[in-house]
């Protein structure tokens, strides 16, 4: 039994039947033993699962372009503060450099990821990004994340006779299982679980995003613009999935069955439910988002430099054929292309 696993069951032992989001919290985040503090990360053949970020570079060249947009509006001000969230090992910063966006001067890029682990990287990047812990309490103009609302902690939420009740997480006969108790006081959850469809069938199961609200929340608090790209549904289409459709543990590549019994070894996240989010300025596809934001330009001076230099084969032609391949599997609608970006805009005045 691994240390984390035997540090679970104690907590359970001594405090009783744990709430879901304290188990995610410990699993992914506890210091030295979680998975984001041990093995975790995103990315290609040595990753666990690979996000838009380190898909390549196209990613963060269209948002190098969209953030030119916002600072062209806002008059090309001398300093231009955005935050990436869950900003991992740095890739999107990198791809940022490497994209050149115009703003890229005036930018001062706040990378913010909360696992030790992999702000350890943080060291070797680029100048011109400052390492964060959590979101500043200073305002910044942008704030960006990719894949965090649906790593943010949350607790799950199954239909009882007596309405929506918590699933929490209990050591019986040896592995941790998920069982039906009470809210504990105070939780915030309990309001997001009176706001969900009275008229779901009994046993029906569906995420209460408690992390992700309040992280929004802090979010709006320091920006005028948050944008967070992730897997989301509504509770509709939660219900529709059930519970093995919308939990998912990921370890290598692999999507494991039981995410319960493994604290520390595999990712444990779930898909965003959108409408239980503050609302949103603005909701469309990743594919439209992208499509929006000049992927289609940028994937058409590909495929000619492609064309052009194809026989030559350098590295402008490989980087050419990489943007369309890239390009490919941001916007397929039925992988990253059906990811959901989400805006919220402060309004002015
Ligand atoms: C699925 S990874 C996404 C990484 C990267 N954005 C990408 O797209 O490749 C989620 C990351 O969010 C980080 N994270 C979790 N909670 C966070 C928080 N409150 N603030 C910043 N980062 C957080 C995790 O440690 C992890 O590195």
């Amino acid at each position: 039994m691994t240390e984390l696993r035997t540090h679970i069951g104690a907590e359970i032992a001594e405090r009783g039947p744990m709430p879901f989001s304290r188990y995610v919290e410990l699993a992914l985040y506890t210091p030295e033993l979680g998975f984001y503090e041990t093995t975790g990360q995103a990315g290609g053949r040595r990753g666990d699962f690979v996000t838009s970020v380190e898909t390549g570079p196209l990613f963060a060249a269209v948002i190098g372009d969209w953030l030119d947009g916002i600072w062209n509006a806002a008059g090309q001000p001398a300093r231009f503060r955005v935050a990436e969230a869950a900003a991992g090992v740095g890739t999107l910063w990198r791809g940022i450099v490497k994209a050149a966006p115009a703003c890229r001067d005036a930018l001062e890029w706040l990378l913010v990821e909360r696992s030790a682990a992999l702000r350890s990287a943080h060291d070797t990047l680029p100048a011109g990004a400052v390492s964060l812990a959590d979101l500043p309490d200073s305002p910044v103009d942008v704030v960006i994340a990719n894949e965090l609302l649906d790593n943010l902690v949350f607790d799950i939420a199954i239909m009882t006779e007596h309405g929506w009740k918590p699933r929490l997480v209990d050591e019986v006969a040896g592995p941790l299982t998920l069982v039906t108790g009470e809210w504990p006081n105070g939780s915030p959850a309990v309001d997001r679980a009176a706001a969900l469809p009275a008229d779901a069938p009994l046993g029906a199961e569906v995420p209460v995003a408690s992390g992700a609200v309040a992280w929004i929340e802090q979010a709006r608090a320091i920006a005028d613009r948050v944008l967070a790209f992730d897997y989301a549904a509504t509770n509709a289409e939660l219900l529709e999935r059930g519970i093995d459709g919308w939990l998912r543990a990921y370890v290598g590549h692999e999507r494991l069955r039981a995410p319960i019994d493994h604290p520390g070894v595999c990712d444990i996240t779930h898909d965003v439910p959108i409408d239980q989010l503050p609302p949103t300025t603005s909701v469309q596809s990743q594919a439209d988002w992208l499509d929006a934001n000049g992927i289609g330009q940028r994937v058409e001076t590909a495929r000619k430099t492609w064309q052009e230099r194809a026989h030559i084969g350098d590295l402008e032609a490989m980087f050419a054929r990489s943007a369309i391949t890239e390009a490919d599997a941001l916007t397929d609608p039925n992988g990253l292309g059906g990811f959901v970006v989400m805006e919220w805009v402060r309004e002015q005045g």
